[in-house]
């Protein structure tokens, strides 16, 4: 039978699947999936022959990974097709292949959402037996939760289609799966390369009678559940409209869960800002008034608010995900060099990218042998550690069990993607209690003139200035100043004086140390409130640590919180975003700091 005379009628459901395939190196991945897409017809017209052709005329033996790379070839030159995925159909669906040549390509594959798989196929050479990648790929499907598995027993021509080889191999590699707790849904005997139940039986084979490689995939579900899950969208940008004097801007990105309509309440985490839908964007396709899973969505926002790349959508009223700066993770280390705690990385989760460092090794794993050990100082490749991570800012993600697509990160090691994993457990940090209280408040938050249209008409951007230091410095005097000359400039600016809350709304507190966390707190509540009225607020205190300036970001947003350092040496713990010495501060202070705020555009360059 020629490829041809195979070929299906295409199917009518336009369902697609995701399929990756791994295994060891030469196990035979790249001839499986050149065999898939030959069989059933999914190749353009005369590829095949052409291929074979070009082999003979160089007098090297033809090989279906060519057929890949041939195809590839020619996708690359598109702009939009992906030239990792290869695409084929059986009489039931759509398939997109994810070849994964090495570990980090299927890492990344898995964990980046690009292409999320649906299922796996697992190739085993029955001449090598199980190799250490055939087990690692194991390992890390079964971390990633992916748990419709078939596994090829390859090259089945080179022992001579023996059954014992295949018995032995299969509960070797069965045993090993259920450790992990992983049950394939079948075990092939196979021959990619002559075509041996790929997509039809054979004589050689007839000992067998399971299933081919792809009446098995046909069996395969693709969860439409994730439809049904909670809403979530990782922000991948927000573009503003510049035609028509029209202040919309659109919040755009690929929706990993859930679905969208219009009118929907929408909230972004870590910051809980909220808004509705008022429109739903298509560029070039039908209108619609819901995005679902899976699809790349862009929509309007009723009250404009400052959303960014790396935030998280959540839709108001299901399940919101979880806020922290440490996680509890299983991660696969892949970099060369170890995973250790005293370097600083970058993790990567939806669209966010925030500086990551590993706080504690509970337990490594060789992902090959299963054999824990406790008690390291770092990861080393190939091994599978259970760890804590902080990050330098919350992030907004799920447990890995809840909701697979954003409970899943890749860490960058010196711009490398050196580790990947899935998020256990959301590990509570300083400011946990604060955070859900903002969070908590934020929600409740009734709006009124929204914050861009204030920002718009006041030509300026909400901020709080913090200016703190040692005893010795006229923090007061510097803030006045400063509130002077941004007023003689014709900002909307408050100098909030410590003094004008301690005998007001802190006049239940005394002032002894144990309270002086609540007055921080009500300072950035305070705060909060004449931010959200479009204003340029200062406050100044003496020495304040990075957990007050902490708490107060948490209650105000980080991105709103600038906190300036006078004094010659900073005797707290805190990072401050500025520092002046006091002779500095005294000569310059004030073109300091609003050259500084320039900067970070809360004022605008004068044209
Ligand atoms: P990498 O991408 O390099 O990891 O390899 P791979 O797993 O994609 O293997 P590939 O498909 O390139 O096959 C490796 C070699 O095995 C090639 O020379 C194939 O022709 C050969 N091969 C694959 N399947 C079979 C088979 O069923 N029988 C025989 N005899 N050879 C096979
Ligand atoms: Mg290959």
């Amino acid at each position: 039978m020629t490829p041809r005379e195979a070929s299906v009628t295409v199917p009518a459901s336009t369902e697609r699947m995701s399929i990756v395939v791994a295994g060891h190196v030469d196990h035979g991945k790249s001839t499986i999936i050149g065999r898939l897409l030959a069989d059933t017809g999914s190749l353009p017209l005369g590829k095949l022959e052409a291929v074979r052709a070009s082999c003979e005329r160089n007098a090297k033996p033809f090989e279906y990974a060519f057929l890949l790379d041939a195809l590839k070839d020619e996708q690359a030159q598109g702009i939009t097709i992906d030239s990792a995925r290869v695409f084929f159909r059986s009489a039931k669906r759509h398939y997109i292949i994810i070849d994964a040549p090495g570990h980090i390509e299927f890492l990344k594959n898995m964990v980046t959402g690009a292409s999320r798989a649906h299922a796996a196929v697992l190739v085993i050479d029955a001449r090598e037996g199980v190799r250490e990648n055939s087990r690692r790929h194991g390992y890390m499907l079964s971390m990633l939760g992916i748990r419709q598995i078939a596994v090829v027993v390859n090259k089945m021509d080179l022992v001579d289609f023996n059954r014992e080889v295949f018995e032995a191999i299969r509960s070797e590699y069965e045993g090993f799966l259920s450790r992990l707790r992983v049950e394939p849904s079948s075990f092939i005997p196979a021959s990619g390369f002559h075509g041996h139940n790929i997509t039809r039986h054979s004589a050689a084979l007839d000992w067998y009678r399971g299933p081919t490689l792809l009446d098995t995939l046909d069996t395969f579900t693709t969860e439409a559940s994730t439809v049904d899950q909670p809403f979530r969208m990782p922000v991948q940008g927000v573009y503003k409209f510049t035609q028509h004097n029209d202040d919309r801007r659109s919040v755009a990105g690929t929706v990993h869960t859930g679905r969208l309509r219009c009118g929907d309440e929408v909230v972004f985490y870590p910051s809980g800002k909220k808004s509705h839908v008022r429109s739903m964007e298509v560029f070039n396709r039908a209108p619609r008034d819901e995005f679902v899973a899976d699809e790349a969505a862009a929509f309007t926002l009723d009250e404009q608010i400052y959303v960014t790349r790396g935030e998280l959508a959540a839709r108001g009223g299901e399940r919101p995900p979880l806020v922290s700066t440490r996680l509890r993770v299983s991660l696969f280390w892949l970099g060369r060099n170890p995973f250790v705690p005293q370097k600083e990385y970058f993790l990567k989760l939806g669209t966010a990218r925030v500086p990551v460092r590993l706080e504690e090794i509970h337990r490594v794993i060789d992902a090959a042998e299963l054999a824990s050990s406790e008690g390291r100082d770092g990861v080393s490749r190939h091994e599978v550690a259970e760890c804590t991570l902080t990050l330098a800012r919350p992030l907004a993600f799920d447990l890995a069990e809840d909701l697979a697509a954003t409970g899943r990160f890749v860490i960058v090691d010196d711009f490398e993607i050196s580790g990947g994993g899935i998020v256990r457990e959301a590990v509570p940090d300083s400011q946990t209690s604060a955070r859900d209280r903002a969070l908590r408040r934020n929600l409740n938050w009734a709006g009124g003139v929204d914050e861009e249209r204030r920002a718009e008409r006041l030509s300026q951007r909400a901020a709080l200035v913090l200016i703190t230091g040692e005893r010795a410095a006229d923090r007061k005097g510097l803030s006045r100043e400063l509130e002077g000359r941004l007023f003689e400039e014709g900002r909307f600016v408050y100098f909030l004086a410590i003094g004008n809350l301690l005998y007001g709304v802190d006049a239940d507190l005394d002032r002894t140390d144990d309270s002086r966390a609540e007055h921080v707190r009500r300072l950035g509540e305070v705060a909060n409130i004449l931010l959200d009225a479009g204003l340029i607020v200062i406050a100044s205190a003496i020495g304040m640590t990075q957990s007050e300036v902490d708490l107060i970001q948490t209650a105000v947003g980080r991105d709103r919180v600038w906190a300036m350092w006078i004094g010659d040496e900073v005797t707290t713990d805190l990072s401050p975003d500025l520092v002046l010495t006091q002779r500095e501060a005294a000569d310059e202070g004030v073109g300091r700091l609003k050259a500084f705020l320039q900067e970070r555009g809360v004022i605008y360059r004068p044209w």
